[in-house]
């Protein structure tokens, strides 16, 4: 499939072929720049990189993947550039429509980033909003791909925690898409709402995946091949959200006892992190000097221990990244 010019918004941009042929192509790109073989098919390209919010990950990967392929990067941030400010994203999606080949947008609302790619001819990637994180779904799916030997259509996870943040609703639609199994496993109030819940079951229908929304740990867990979580409080959020997160998560940490549940001595942990499973941050010393928790969504010795390939998920940003933009632009 050619998908030059194209946006991703959202994972329902792609169907489940596309979704693949981008993940085989990091697959491939990743293998090349192990070996020192890479082609370099972005040459003479410029990309910009707008972000409203935080980023280590992300923003590497666009850097470091523009960079390996002959690319150039600018970096926008809100206090440096006019966005926002002095200027509409509509004016700066017009703007950077006539210097750049491609725009990754970070920020608040989905309407922001569907905003400058109205606005704009060239592909724009939604590098994370409040309510998708679509590159990150890359990582995961390529990296689930690498850590299990079946198809993906018959691999299982689980994602506990706030489920109805970006990476709830991301995980959930993806694994729709690719026809997985998928449980999301949080309180009821932490749920998705029901439209995405009902976009995902009717693309279940499709791809024949499967979903489960429950309460129960020990239910959710049953079985599967991966567990991710994610923080309880997302970039956006407002501090006071803590105390209420805290007293509904609590059940939901990712613990030993958690991974034991599965009854799958392999089973693999995921986190696109940032992760607060220590006291060395800022807000994991905050959370330990308020609550008397060390370790918010996932435990040091789950984090550490030989389940977890979250440093492999991150590495894996980079690739499919790289693939995303080659696939879009050259
Ligand atoms: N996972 C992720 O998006 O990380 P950053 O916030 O560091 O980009
Ligand atoms: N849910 C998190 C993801 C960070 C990559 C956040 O939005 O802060």
């Amino acid at each position: 499939m050619d998908l030059k010019g194209r946006d991703f918004l959202k994972e329902i941009d792609f169907d489940a072929n596309e979704l693949l042929q981008i993940i085989q192509r990091a697959q491939k790109l990743k293998k090349q720049k192990k070996s020192g073989r890479e082609k370099k098919h972005l040459k003479g390209k410029n990309i910009a990189l707008i972000f409203e919010k935080t980023s280590t990950r992300t923003r590497a990967a666009f850097d470091v993947a523009a960079h390996d392929q002959g690319a150039f990067t600018t970096f926008f941030d809100s206090t440096s550039s006019q966005l926002g400010h002095k200027e509409s994203i509509s004016d700066t999606a017009r703007v950077l429509d006539k210097m750049f080949d491609a725009i990754e947008y970070r920020g608040f609302a989905q309407s922001a980033v569907e905003d400058l790619a109205q606005y704009s001819s060239v592909p724009v990637y939604n590098g994370l909003t409040d309510q998708w994180h679509p590159t990150q779904m890359l990582a995961d799916f390529m990296t689930m791909k690498e850590h299990c030997n079946k198809d993906l259509k018959d691999v299982s996870f689980a994602y506990l925690g706030d489920a109805r943040n970006n990476m709830g609703n991301s995980l959930l639609v993806t694994a729709a898409i690719l026809g997985m199994d998928v449980r999301l496993v949080s309180p009821k109030s932490l749920t998705p709402s029901s439209e995405i819940q009902n976009m995902a079951k009717d693309l279940t229908k499709l791809s024949g995946g499967k979903i489960t929304i429950t309460e129960d740990v020990s239910l959710g867990v049953k079985d599967v091949d991966f567990i991710h979580t994610d923080v309880w409080v997302s970039m956006g959020e407002d501090e006071n959200v803590w105390t209420e997160r805290i007293n509904l998560l609590n059940p939901y940490r990712v613990t030993q006892d958690v991974l034991k549940m599965t009854n799958n001595e392999n089973v693999k942990f995921m986190h696109c992190l940032p992760a607060y499973y220590d006291d060395k941050t800022e807000i994991g010393k905050k959370i330990k000097d308020t609550f008397g928790i060390v370790g918010i969504e996932v435990t040091k010795d789950v984090f550490n221990s030989e389940n977890s390939i979250v440093f492999d998920q991150a590495e894996n940003r980079m690739h499919t990244i790289k693939a995303l933009m080659v696939e879009t632009l050259s």
